[in-house]
């Protein structure tokens, strides 16, 4: 046995003797998870469980926030949860109360609100689940673990998180995020079977903007096995116009085939998101997320929670991958999804 693996095992207790500890565990993160007995958090819950999302070494408090008539539901997912018995598990919290809920948070997953029907938008939900994120963002501000991260899924997610984030007083505004992994995941595939090849060839995937109709998934500046996406599939037309729509429209294709909003896909996207934020990102490659615009970069707006090219660094922090080069059409498609989302935004600050 070396003397690092001694260490790892044993501590010195004041008189000196060497007391054998079973396990050196890590201090548990708090994850909080909203809309807990929905659907996505059905698939959700047990992979961050289970050390998917944060690793196999990290122990995790659970903290579960329902409305009060799903409490009931709510508890039978919590039984399933305990009949696991997973290791990681420190301790499991069901409530109604958002206060008890986002008590000392480092992770605020949000993923309770309604889901669309066919035929709507996403924005059509601003006026129903817009308000949810009022007292939300106030209640993470005020409960929450300095440093918290607040990932908002419920749709629609970027201007869900942006109402989240101004309620949230004191809190950083980087420590925002809304969901854009899944169209990413969703481009990718698309890429990967119109160029006959395994979808972990499509790399350097970037959605820009909303998580609406006007996304842009930047088949410009991705690559297929390191090669620029437009060298491995000549057909041009079809990047322009099908590649895009069905990126764009594949949400309200589920909802059409299911006559239910994407679960699984949606749960294992927000798990990665919280993975990809955590874990240093894979060099010359990126992520795409929603984050707060400063105005400095690309000319987007600033003060709109944008899906942006991302990186995490090896020290936690976050980067956005600056430099990348914006033709003339991907300019006009990305001033599109910004449009959408000031417009969004001015309709819930009343700007
Ligand atoms: P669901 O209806 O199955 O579950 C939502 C749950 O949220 C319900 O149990 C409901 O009781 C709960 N809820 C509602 N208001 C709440 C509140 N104030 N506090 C706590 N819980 C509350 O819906 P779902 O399929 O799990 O989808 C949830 C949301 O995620 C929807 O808005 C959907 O459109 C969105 N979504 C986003 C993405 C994305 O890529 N960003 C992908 C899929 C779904
Ligand atoms: C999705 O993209 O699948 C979700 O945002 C659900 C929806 O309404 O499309």
């Amino acid at each position: 046995m070396t003397l690092a693996h001694l260490c790892a095992h044993f501590r010195i207790d004041s008189a000196g003797i060497w007391l054998k500890i079973s396990r050196v565990m890590k201090k548990p993160v708090t994850v909080t998870v909203t809309g807990a007995a929905g659907n996505i958090s059905y698939s959700l819950l047990f992979r961050i469980a289970a050390g998917e999302m944060l690793g196999a070494d990290q122990p995790v408090i659970l903290k579960l926030l329902e409305i009060t008539p799903c409490l009931e539901k709510l508890q039978g997912v919590v039984m399933e949860l305990e009949d696991c018995a997973f290791p990681l598990v420190k301790e499991i919290v069901a409530t109604d109360d958002p206060a008890v809920a986002f008590k000392d948070a480092d992770w605020c997953m949000l993923v309770g609100s309604v889901p669309r029907k066919a035929g709507m938008e996403r924005k059509d939900l601003l006026s129903i689940n817009g308000k949810v994120f009022v007292g939300q963002g106030k209640a993470i501000a005020e409960n929450a673990a300095p440093g918290c991260r607040v990932f908002v899924v419920g749709n629609p997610c970027n201007t869900n998180c942006l109402i989240a984030l101004h309620n949230a007083t004191g809190m950083p505004k980087e420590n925002f995020f809304a969901m854009t992994q899944l169209d990413e995941y969703r481009a990718k595939s698309q890429l990967a079977a119109k160029a006959g090849v395994h979808v972990t060839e499509v790399t350097n995937m970037t959605i820009w903007g909303n998580h609406s109709a006007t996304q842009y998934p930047d088949f410009t500046n991705a690559k297929i096995g390191g090669k620029p996406v437009t060298e491995v599939i000549s057909d041009i037309e079809w990047l322009k116009t099908d590649f895009i729509k069905t990126v764009q429209q594949r949400g309200a294709a589920i909802i059409q085939a299911r006559g239910l909003s994407s679960a699984a896909s949606a749960a294992n996207a927000a798990l990665m998101t919280v993975k990809n934020l955590t874990t240093p990102t894979a060099e010359g490659d990126w992520f795409s997320v929603a984050s707060f615009t400063d105005g400095t970069k690309y000319g987007l707006p600033a003060g709109i929670i944008c899906s942006q090219p991302t990186r995490t660094n090896a020290d936690g922090t976050y980067s956005i991958v600056e430099g990348l080069p914006i033709d003339e059409f991907s300019r006009a498609k990305i001033d599109a999804s910004c449009k959408e989302l000031l417009e969004e935004r001015a309709e819930v600050l009343g700007e």
